[in-house]
């Protein structure tokens, strides 16, 4: 794996960055991560870590999952921050392991997912979309959604945006700062926020602020302040992360996506994890078994890992992401990391990512607001070098198209997103065994992506 790792490098960072450097450099972080860690268990109590540390090695873990644990993935992930930053970090996977294992935060968390959110969500059969692949002898795949759109506001977002809150509240912390692209993480984290009574700044570009509107003004509705950030989402996170740098006493970074600095990837994966448990036991209740491919929209990753994760093990199940190529990856603006990005490290953590010969990161684009960051969560990362999961991509017409044929055929306006795994149906369906079932996770609803369809129909019917 090694030389696959090293022919993908950004040629500029091969270079200049040889590998004896980067691992020497990792096993520093490390020693400096464990100490961290273990200073904040410290803070709690030393015998309840020293506990829960024999506990999680005793429990039978295969090698991934070990390598987890020190927040990698092969070679990606990590916690590539400045110092100020590493003893936060620290309390931070200390109290998310405190809370794997708490059953009174377990209830509580059931409960708000049931009660609040709105879980179960529905596997529903698209009865019309599942006729409209069949092939000219009435052969096709049967198709299904995972209704992330039905959650209480709109997306597989609030899955993680409340587990994180209630964190926050439990650490003390008064204030949540967070960065958001298409919204919808912010509305979560709004919605949140305003439950459990915390302070709330959500910080957005000023392009998705524009494209993104009925979202901005719900965010403000919820009694969250909005700070406009000049360019996209990469511009808002970086700008959410400095804020909280700078008042860590007070505030709490609730990042909505697979990346960042280890634990965020781990911890944002297993809030949105129950997505996936929640199929299995639907596809065992429906047709006796599990779903033959499932397949999820890329932006960071997300709800894709959300729903992979449950059946990683399972060799059976394919696992299929899609990437927005835009305008077409030879046009150069497009969002698709892992089909054209090299290794770098970005917000903190090694993952692919999409950056120029000199290691400068490239914008991103995609009609889908949400999947507009140059990076990957490095777990998706290690799927694609692995080869665990396949990922492909879409165009920003293709996927126009996908969300006015749900629309259309099914009554249900998936978010520009979502649309982004409706359309590569296209290309899958007809390689397909009649019968096969296809879960495709529907992360959102697409109200708030209705003026930008209509504003592109004349591209779409071009
Ligand atoms: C509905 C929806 N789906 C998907 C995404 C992409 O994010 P992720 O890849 O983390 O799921 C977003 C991001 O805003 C979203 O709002």
């Amino acid at each position: 794996m090694a030389s696959s790792i090293k022919s993908n490098l950004n040629p500029f960072l091969a270079n200049k960055l040889s590998f004896t450097r980067t691992e020497r450099s990792i096993s520093c972080m490390k020693r400096a991560v464990s100490n961290n860690l273990a200073a904040a268990c410290a803070v709690k109590s030393r015998s309840k870590a020293l506990n829960m540390e024999r506990a999680l090695r005793e429990r039978k873990i295969d090698g991934v999952e070990r390598r987890e644990r020190r927040g990698k993935f092969g070679i990606y992930g990590g916690k590539f921050v400045p110092e100020t930053l590493m003893s936060c970090l620290g309390q931070l996977e200390a109290e998310f392991n405190l809370v794997l294992h708490d059953a009174k935060f377990q209830a509580e968390l059931a409960i708000a997912l049931r009660d609040y959110v709105g879980r179960e969500t529905p596997l529903y059969f698209a009865e019309r979309l599942t006729n409209y692949y069949k092939n000219e002898n009435g052969e096709g795949p049967d198709i299904y959604l995972k209704r992330e759109d039905l959650n209480h506001c709109g997306a597989h977002k609030m899955n993680n945006a409340i587990a994180q809150a209630m964190i926050a509240k439990r650490m003390g912390q008064q204030m949540v700062v967070a960065a958001t692209g298409a919204g919808q993480h912010g509305v979560a984290t709004a919605a949140a926020c305003a439950k459990l009574s915390l302070e709330c700044t959500i910080f957005m570009g000023s392009e998705d602020m524009e494209k993104q509107a009925s979202n901005v003004f719900l965010i403000k509705l919820l009694g969250a302040q909005v700070t406009q950030v000049e360019g996209s989402f990469k511009d808002a996170s970086s700008e959410a992360i400095r804020q909280w740098v700078n008042n860590l006493e007070r505030s709490y970074y609730l990042t909505g996506t697979v990346v960042g600095p280890h634990p965020c990837p781990s911890m944002v994966r297993e809030f949105q994890s129950i997505i996936g448990r929640e199929t299995r036991k639907q596809a065992m209740e429906r047709w006796g078994g599990r779903p033959d491919v499932v397949v999820a929209c890329i932006g960071s990753g997300s709800n894709a890992l959300g729903i992979f994760h449950e059946f990683t093990g399972d060799e059976d199940v394919r696992l299929v992401g899609v990437e927005a190529a835009g305008f077409g990856l030879d046009s150069g603006r497009h969002a698709a990391t892992l089909a054209t990005g090299h290794v770098g490290v970005y917000h903190g953590a090694m993952s692919y990512l999409l950056q120029d010969q000199e290691g400068q990161v490239l914008g991103a684009h995609s009609i889908g607001v949400g999947l507009q960051y140059p990076g990957v969560g490095p777990e998706l990362s290690f799927l694609k070098d692995t080869g665990r999961a396949e990922f492909y991509n879409v165009t920003d017409k293709e996927a126009l198209s996908a969300y006015q044929l749900l629309s259309r055929l099914e009554g249900i306006i998936p978010a520009m997103e979502a649309a982004h795994a409706l359309a590569y149906l296209d290309k899958l369906c007809p390689t397909l065994p009649n019968s096969t079932k296809v879960v495709v996770n529907c992360s959102g609803r697409g109200d708030k992506d209705a003026p930008l369809f209509f504003q592109h129909l004349p591209t779409l019917n071009a």
